[in-house]
């Protein structure tokens, strides 16, 4: 790992019980750390400090009721809702000092009724000025629009939060085929490719925001 390494963190936005996005961030954050231009951090909203802090609630009894995925995380037994302690478990910071760390951002993200998940905008509506001029990538997942709908809307409130989304996403369209039992993409070159892109640009963003800040604070 580079001294000057970015470092980036790998935000987790569903909190559902049985929830998918394990094995999605579970490549993801792989991928990134093969990287050594970064040092990756994972932010999971279901971290139980987090559930705290921001005041979520949800059902760990495992219903998934009104599921349309046929997610079968749950089923091959990747039910890690809370427990999975992102990267520490319950003594870390608070999400606003956790934010100020970091140069930059992926947002993991399902999409539920074409938007983003409620868990994810109390997060990030919970933090304010540490988001300002860094870049913020996302890797989306879901039915046929591979959560592409629920990007669309993270644009529009990281702009507010004076945030810069980079352009290439990683997107799961189906995502529940997209991976093997074990978790694994069933295309890796491709998705590993895409990665590649997303990770590229949110270096050299990530990079270039952090010499602006230091030179030239950010005043908006
Ligand atoms: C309440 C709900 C609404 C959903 N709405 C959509 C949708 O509008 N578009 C879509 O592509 N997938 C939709 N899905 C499928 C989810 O994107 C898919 O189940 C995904 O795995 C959810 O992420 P999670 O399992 O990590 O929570 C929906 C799922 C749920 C539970």
């Amino acid at each position: 790992m580079h001294t000057h390494s970015l470092k980036i963190g790998v935000l987790i936005g569903s909190v559902r019980a049985g929830r998918f996005a394990d094995t999605v961030a579970d490549w993801f954050v792989s991928e990134a750390r093969q990287r050594e231009d970064m040092e990756v951090h994972v932010i999971d909203l279901a971290e139980p400090a987090l559930v705290d802090e921001l005041g979520l609630s949800f059902d760990r009894s495992g219903d998934r009721s009104g599921d349309r995925s046929g997610d079968r995380s749950g089923d091959r037994g990747r039910d890690r809702v809370g427990d999975r302690g992102g990267d520490g478990g319950g003594d870390l910071p608070r999400l606003a000092q956790r934010i100020d760390g970091l140069d930059g951002f992926v947002v993991v993200t399902p999409e539920y009724n074409h938007g983003y998940p409620a868990s994810l905008k109390l997060a990030i509506d919970s933090v304010h000025s540490e988001w300002r001029a860094k870049p913020v990538g996302f890797v989306s997942y879901g039915g046929m629009a591979g959560g592409q709908r629920a990007v669309e809307q993270l644009r529009q409130v990281f702009a507010e939060l004076h945030a810069v989304t980079v352009r290439d996403t990683v997107s799961f369209h189906m995502a529940w085929e997209r991976f093997d039992e074990r978790g694994r993409p069933q295309d890796p070159e491709g998705v590993g490719k895409a990665a590649s892109v997303l990770l590229d640009q949110l270096a050299w963003w990530g990079l270039t925001l952090r010499e602006g800040r230091a030179v030239r604070p950010y005043e908006g």
